[in-house]
């Protein structure tokens, strides 16, 4: 990869919240950060009273807070909406005892719901659990066995999904639909909400190292580890979403990302309802026309999605957007997977915007490299570090690397949004600082003379689809469940849409012969039982995996080297 990018993108006039970069860093505090917050002087912290109840307290009550689309369902709700409603939902919830400590799994699509059951178990002080609308038996059983998780709230449909005679711990199910849709055991909210009453004062004020949410990320190695946040992430989160995203009084701000990703619920949530903004919530799937018809309906001004999703815009050609009137739109953003400098000549020539790349993890709690609307975008590059925020690209024995070489992304610990810890794994979490002081990413980078991040790939075998992260472990046991599978290697296979596709290598146990219609049969088994974005779409038979000598682990870098060559050979 070469650092020169083709040329740079200087920034467009415009008032932005943060004028100048450098002068930033000079002069950054996270204490001036915390003057936002109302908690510096009534000293009583809660993430969920700053997102909402603060500005139904501070007269904007009426003010749009969501609005949601889906096909021909459109409506919006307030502020004070959502703050009733999520009161309401807290006093329901405490009624059936949850309380303070708790986690709390929110299984729902991306609809109002969710968000306000997001924040009803935050106003109880309990950890919010969001799981990803298209997670099947598999992974939700990995996620609630591994915290012993007690609650679910859920819906009669993807309630299904729930293995719950594999869940002890499970004690509550509470479905957002009526008594008739409920199983025997599931508590029906319409019938509680109607009757139990709504409690105004039912915030329970925490200090700020309270959990918060609980996200499950994969990694190379294991089964999905609960990354915990705590309320102190707020400071980063509101400081990101202002200058970073921009966001002022008037913005209508669509984040495309489920809640069950952390982006989803940091930057879906959190980051734009702390800056106040309107959030856009749009329930369906990706479709170019409906993207485009969403961001002209509801008028969106800062959006904020993957490079898997501008590419599919992409591919529709440059004429699709002219039939909508996105003139609205001042502020567009990428997360999540590196974003091709095509991607953002495209968003140049099509939609007259640059795309502004940033970089962040689950673990890290909030965005750490950024491109600034008010600084030169060099294409290829995640941007430079947020104030306060000091990067370095180290060798394997922790030492810097001058400008230019490639090493591993670390981080100077520690910043307001830092995960507090992973849910009873001490282990892992100490494993991110290998050597004293430093975070480290997993990811491998190069560091220019002027700051500018560029990502170079993983240390490690953790795959990357469509922006979403997926452990080989993880598929590979589900793999070897299948009748006919003997052993299956996994990796990430480089893919010009989606970044990378994930590949199995499957060794079929005695008796079973190759056929398409097995390899089928074994991507709908981890469809069906793990989650459609982890079954891998492409498949082969092998007779052997390449293995260690010692301890006889997969070689999946071996197979990966396989696979580039020969796609270097095409
Ligand atoms: C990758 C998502 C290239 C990276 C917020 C990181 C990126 C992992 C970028 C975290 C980017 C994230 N360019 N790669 N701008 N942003 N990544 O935890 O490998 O789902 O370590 O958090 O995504 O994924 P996670």
């Amino acid at each position: 990869m070469t650092l020169l990018a083709r040329h740079h993108l200087p920034p467009k006039e415009g008032d932005y919240n943060l004028r100048n970069y450098l002068e930033a860093c000079e002069t950054f505090s996270w204490a001036e950060a915390e003057k936002a917050f109302s908690w510096k002087k009534t000293g009583r912290i809660n993430m969920a009273h700053e997102c909402v109840d603060k500005h139904v307290e501070e007269g904007y009550g009426s003010k749009t807070a969501i609005h949601y689309i889906n096909g021909e369902d459109e409506y919006k709700l307030t502020f004070k909406e959502v703050k009733e409603k999520s009161d309401h939902l807290a006093s329901v919830l405490r009624a059936h005892g949850v309380k303070k400590g708790d986690i709390v799994f929110i299984f729902l699509p991306k609809h109002p719901d969710c968000y306000i059951a997001m924040m009803a178990v935050i106003k109880l002080g309990a950890i919010a659990g969001p799981l990803f609308e298209a997670f099947m038996e598999e992974a939700i059983r990995d996620r609630v066995a591994d915290c012993d998780g007690k609650f679910m709230i859920t819906d009669h449909v993807l309630g299904k999904r729930i293995p719950k005679n594999d869940l002890p711990s499970l004690e509550k199910i509470f479905i957002t639909s009526s008594p008739e849709h409920c199983e025997a055991g599931e508590i029906s909210l319409p019938a509680e909400l109607a009757a139990i009453e709504r409690e105004s004062d039912i915030t329970e004020w925490l200090d700020m190292e309270s959990g918060l949410n609980i996200h499950y990320t994969s990694g190379s190695t294991g089964k999905p580890k609960g990354v915990v946040h705590a309320h102190r992430a707020m400071v980063q989160q509101y400081l990101t979403g202002k200058w970073v995203l921009d966001l002022k009084n008037d913005d209508v701000y669509w984040c495309t990302a489920h809640p069950g990703w952390v982006t989803g619920t940091v930057y879906g949530i959190f980051a734009p309802w702390l800056n106040r903004a309107t959030l856009v919530v749009n329930g369906g799937r990706f479709d170019a026309r409906s993207w485009y018809r969403t961001l002209e309906k509801t008028e969106v001004t800062v959006w904020y999605s993957a490079p898997t999703a501008f590419r599919m815009l992409m591919a529709e050609g440059n004429d699709l957007q002219k039939e909508y009137d996105l003139s609205l739109l001042r502020h567009v953003l990428s997360v999540g997977e590196p974003l091709n400098p095509e991607v953002i000549y495209w968003g140049e020539e099509t939609l007259g915007k640059r795309i502004h790349d940033t970089w962040w993890m689950t673990e890290t709690g909030a965005q750490l490299i950024v491109n600034l609307p008010s600084e030169v975008i060099k294409p290829g590059s995640m941007g430079r570090p947020f104030p306060g925020i000091q990067v370095a690209i180290l060798d394997d024995d922790g030492n810097i690397l001058p400008h230019g070489e490639v090493g591993h992304l670390a981080i100077k610990a520690s910043w307001p949004a830092i995960m507090r810890e992973i849910w009873k794994n001490e282990e892992k979490y100490h494993s991110y600082f290998p050597f004293p002081g430093w975070y480290l990413s997993g990811d491998l980078a190069i560091l220019d003379e002027d700051g500018y991040v560029f990502f170079q790939g993983r240390s490690d075998d953790m795959i990357n689809s469509s922006g979403e992260r997926i452990g080989p472990f993880e598929v590979e046991s589900k793999l070897i469940e299948h009748p006919a599978v003997a052993e299956a290697g996994v990796i990430g296979k480089p893919d010009a849409l989606r970044g990378e596709i994930v590949k199995a290598f499957i060794v079929l146990r005695k008796g079973y012969k190759p056929s398409d219609e097995l390899l089928e049969d074994i991507r709908q088994f981890v469809k069906k039982k793990l989650a459609a974005h982890a079954a891998p779409r492409e498949a082969e038979f092998i007779d052997q995996l390449p293995k260690t000598k010692i301890s006889g682990k997969i070689l999946r870098r071996e197979l990966k080297a396989r696979e580039l060559e020969k796609i270097n050979k095409r």
